[in-house]
């Protein structure tokens, strides 16, 4: 069955209906569906449109339809059309004529529109929990490393040292923008398209706003050429999950080489690493790779969208159609990588050792000593400059700054004494650091206690929009 077709003399092509169907991945938008059309059928029937018997076998029969879905009682029919055409054939299967009735005042255009945007809303606040399991882990891992010393790195060169808690916040801080732009998405998502009908509005005398409180949308679409033809909403979503792949990635590339045995800096769990089919001594850190590669394809799925409605002009056009699948990818994929990485977080083992010990060569307290003799009226520059020698000769004679003879010291500056070289152990480096969110210890306690009552706040917004 088909929902149009009376106009058409000729038969459609089977290579036509293969390439125009959608329902082999709308499907997964039933849920949606089927609440938008029982909301649509109570407000049909509270606007007199449907007589109140008409309004509540229409209503039962489409609740009837969710039960049997969700017992997997009924199979889709993959030759139909769409979502939209599926539960319409249900219907009529059920209530005979009375079914061809539901679809009054409503086109699959604002229809399609609001099953996207529902199941956006549910996504969006599923990923929201996410994003808040995983910063709460960053902050517990946080506290936890709030002493363990590693080297910062600028260029990937070792620069100066911080504490391993302090990197971990720095992630931390990137999931709570993500968190911001989740909730952002969010309200522009929840506007109800409905009343739109395929785009000029509909005839019938309709209670938007009725449908819009059974639905449990913030507010109403205010053109109906744009409520149909917007996926601005779509590529906020898809942009809210690029971003979040992005640091996700970032993160992940950091695992990835904090692993190998060059740094050795952690070991990932044996649950969460994998093996190699020829070498046995391997052990492979494939989740943060995925993590890592996955990235390409969602920031891939916001490219293809940004693409799709290029010039799209309005209002409907099935190009649109081409938005569910990039939907899906984006949000299947971010979605799963939220999964996997807290627990992996959780269980990696961190070699405070390895840490430490990369930390103690590399002059990473260079900066520290310059600092010193800032301390006692040298220029920067100069400072700069001189303990930039220091360096040199360290490097020929490959002897870390306090482990220069004093006196070879003193030739380069005079003014360095033992005191200035007792004060350049890495702890004191670290401790040194007291700006707002700095790598101080303090600091860092301070700021992992902050974490959860920024959290609380955060997602006092998510608390309110309800359970998933
Ligand atoms: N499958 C369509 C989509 O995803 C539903 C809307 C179809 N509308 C139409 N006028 N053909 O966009």
């Amino acid at each position: 069955m088909k929902l149009w077709g009376g106009r058409f003399s000729g038969q459609t092509e089977k290579l036509l209906e293969r390439f125009n169907n959608s329902l082999s991945f709308d499907s997964r938008l039933w849920r949606e569906d089927l609440k938008g059309s029982i909301a649509h059928a109570k407000m049909l029937t509270s606007c007199g449109i449907l007589t109140p018997n008409e309004g509540e076998k229409l209503v039962l029969a489409l609740e009837e339809i969710a039960t049997e879905l969700n017992e997997g009682l009924l199979e889709f029919d993959y030759a139909l059309e769409d979502i939209h055409t599926q539960i319409e054939v249900w219907l009529i299967e059920k209530l005979g004529d009375l079914g061809k009735k539901l679809h009054t005042a409503r086109s699959r255009n604002d229809q399609v529109a609001t099953d996207l945007r529902l199941y956006l809303k549910g996504s969006l606040k599923n990923l929201a929990h996410l994003v808040e399991d995983l910063i709460a882990t960053l902050a517990l891992l946080a506290k936890e490393h709030s002493t363990t010393v590693l080297p910062g790195y600028t260029h990937l060169q070792r620069a100066q040292p911080i504490v391993y808690g302090h990197q971990l916040l720095a992630y931390a801080e990137m999931f709570f923008r993500d968190l911001d732009r989740l909730q952002e998405t969010y309200i522009r998502t929840d506007v109800l398209p409905l009343g739109a009908g395929a785009l000029a509005g509909v005839t019938y005398p309709l209670d938007q706003a009725y449908t819009q409180k059974l639905l449990g949308f913030g507010a109403l679409c205010q053109n109906s050429l744009d409520a149909v033809s917007d996926r601005d909403f779509v590529l906020d979503y898809l942009y809210t999950c690029s971003v979040i792949m992005l640091h996700l990635s970032r993160l992940a590339e950091e695992l990835v080489i904090y692993s190998s045995l060059e740094f050795g800096f952690i070991e990932l769990a044996d649950g969460y690493s994998t093996g190699s089919s020829i070498m046995p001594q391997k052990k492979n850190p494939d989740v943060p790779e995925l993590i890592r590669g996955k990235t390409g394809r969602v920031c891939g799925d916001l490219q293809a969208m940004l693409m799709t409605l290029k010039g799209l002009p309005l209002s409907y056009n099935k190009d649109l159609q081409e938005d569910k699948e990039a939907v899906f990818d984006a949000g299947d994929n971010t979605t799963l990588c939220l999964e996997i990485i807290t627990p992996l977080l959780k269980t990696m083992k961190v070699n405070q050792d390895r840490m430490l010990k990369a930390a103690q060569s590399g002059f990473l307290n260079a900066t520290d000593l310059a600092d010193a003799l800032v301390q006692k009226g040298v220029p920067f520059r100069e400072a700069h400059r001189m303990v930039g020698e220091i360096v040199k000769l360290g490097l020929k004679n490959n002897q870390e700054i306090t482990e220069i003879p004093l006196v070879k010291l003193q030739a380069i500056s005079p003014l360095v004494d033992k005191a200035m070289l007792e004060s350049l152990d890495l702890v004191s480096c670290v401790n040194r650091r007291i700006t707002l969110g700095a790598t101080a210890v303090t600091e860092v306690r301070k700021q992992t206690e902050e974490i959860n009552l920024r959290l609380n706040e955060a997602m006092k917004f998510w608390q309110k929009e309800g359970s998933l």
